[in-house]
């Protein structure tokens, strides 16, 4: 929405009880609040939003910072702001202790400044324990949103300018999907779409069924409108997100496949390159395989997670296949794609993980050659069902599996990675070289990333590069026609 359509809506009036509709209200009674404040103090008033987590925390910061640049805020990357928004993530223990921490650092910025917001949303915020503790021991936070009411970011801001004290707005679930807010992407030209939202798989490790409720799916129309738009706006890639997109669709009124909704988006004119994240290998589908196989624009890169080599985890996993299932999906990706990039997610030490089963792991990265993968320590979250198992593995064992795991699957890694080497790619460029003046950043449709000199004309472009070196993990190109 533009500024003159901001002005034209009646803040004196009540608040519509529809959305957007009600968020718009808001957004412009924020912006009021936020322009008085600002000739008061004589100064323009800064934003910081601090994203941890997943891809999808990355969009919904998006659509945060949309709504306070509508409110009238100003971006700027230093926590010596006038709002400080942390979008937090919950999966592992280690990431909530990171919260807490940088809690005192803004909380010392706060005396400084007694203009300064600060406020905490995501994953983290809806688990009671955490909110028990901020109630007690962090009265200084001003705003505490969860995952589900993100959409009503300006309605809680003006609560707050309005009362001047800790607003707290957190949703057990919810069936709601609101559409059409605002959102400011990070990149002109690729951008995060969410196709769905929650997870009902409860793998026995996972918080995230927990936090992020149950799934619900966009409708296609939805999903296309928006896919259209962003095209229109210059996006040429799109990340398709959902905690589990192979099951997408499954619970809307008219049912659709994944598959059936990525041969609609293939169809989008000017649309170059899609790419979807996370995919369940219990769900994965040989229509998706097939339509893998046939489509131009799907990127070759699929993220499979295994989280355990060994069937017998697995099941206590709550995972839904066996290692033999895992192995057999992707031999027919692989003669689907043959140069599709294998990506994946592994937990070390689930309880009762034994030698024999942590060989099963190392069995399966061996056959697979992951392109790459991320490792992770299994982090013990209470209130899932593995969390009251019996047999946790002794930090040592783990450290020591760990360290195993990560060198096999960088060996494997790097020597994928040189199967490209002197082989001519088309690039993304993404960005300017962060360390080198003169040189560009890009991804190949596998997602590997190639640096290589240029300007910041060619951002946003797909261009044909010659990976003249392979460093492991990235490559080092060249350039070799103009813009394609
Ligand atoms: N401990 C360690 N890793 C976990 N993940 C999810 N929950 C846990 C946990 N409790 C990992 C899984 C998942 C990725 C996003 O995070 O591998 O795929
Ligand atoms: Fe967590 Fe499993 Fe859902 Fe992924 S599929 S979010 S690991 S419960």
């Amino acid at each position: 929405m533009f500024d003159a359509e901001l002005e034209n809506i009646d803040i004196l009036s009540e608040a519509p009880a529809t959305e957007p509709e009600r968020q718009y209200y808001f957004i412009a009674k924020a912006k009021k609040l936020i322009t008085e404040k600002e000739k008061e103090l004589g100064r323009s008033l800064t934003f910081c939003v601090n994203t941890f987590g997943c891809q999808m925390n990355a969009r919904d910061s998006e659509k945060l910072v949309g709504i306070l640049n509508q409110i009238g805020y100003h971006e700027v990357e230093t926590e010596e702001a006038d709002f400080v928004l942390y979008n937090t993530c919950t999966v592992r223990e280690n990431a909530n202790q990171r919260v807490y921490g940088r809690l005192g650092f803004l909380n010392n910025l706060k005396r400084k400044n007694s203009n300064m917001l600060i406020g905490l949303c995501g994953c983290m915020m809806q688990e009671p324990k955490v909110i028990e503790k901020l109630k007690k021991s962090y009265r200084f936070v001003d705003l505490i949103f969860g995952t589900h009411n993100i959409y009503k970011f300006a309605e809680l801001i003006v609560t707050r300018l309005e009362s001047n004290r800790m607003v707290l707005d957190i949703w057990e679930d919810t069936d709601k999907i609101v559409e059409d807010l605002p959102s400011q992407r990070k990149y002109s030209f690729k951008s995060g779409v969410n196709i769905m939202f929650g997870c009902n798989n409860f793998c026995s490790y996972c918080i995230v069924p927990y936090v992020r409720g149950r799934e619900r799916s966009r409708s296609p129309k939805d999903i296309i409108a928006e896919i259209k738009k962003l095209v229109a706006d210059g996006v040429i890639e799109v990340m398709l997100l959902g905690q589990n997109v192979n099951s997408y669709g499954k619970n809307l009124e008219n049912p659709i496949s994944f598959a059936g909704l990525l041969e609609q988006i293939e169809n989008i004119d000017g649309l170059e390159r899609i790419r979807f994240m996370t995919s369940h290998p219990k769900d994965l589908s040989d229509e998706l395989i097939d339509v893998m196989g046939k489509s131009q624009k799907i990127c070759a890169h699929l993220h499979l997670p295994l989280q355990s080599g060994s069937t017998n985890i697995l099941k206590k996993m709550n995972r839904k296949y066996t290692k033999e299932q895992y192995l057999v999906l992707v031999d027919k990706i692989r003669k689907a794609v043959p140069n599709i990039a294998l990506t994946t997610d592994i937990i070390v030490g689930f309880p009762g993980e034994t030698e024999e089963d942590f060989e099963e792991t190392l069995d399966v990265v061996r056959r697979v050659k992951y392109d790459s993968a991320f490792t992770f320590i299994y982090s013990k979250r209470t209130g899932t069902p593995a969390a009251v198992m019996e047999e946790q593995v002794s930090p040592e064992i783990i450290k020591e599996r760990f360290d195993r795991l990560l060198k096999e699957i960088q060996d494997y890694a790097g020597k994928k990675a040189m199967e490209l080497e002197g082989t001519v790619q088309e690039v993304l460029v993404e960005e300017l070289d962060q360390q080198k003046e003169h040189w560009i950043s890009g991804r190949l449709s596998n997602n590997s990333v190639v640096h290589l000199e240029g300007d910041a004309s060619m951002l946003g472009k797909i261009i044909k590069v010659e990976l003249s070196e392979c460093k492991g993990f990235y490559y080092i190109g060249k350039k070799i026609d103009k813009a394609i």
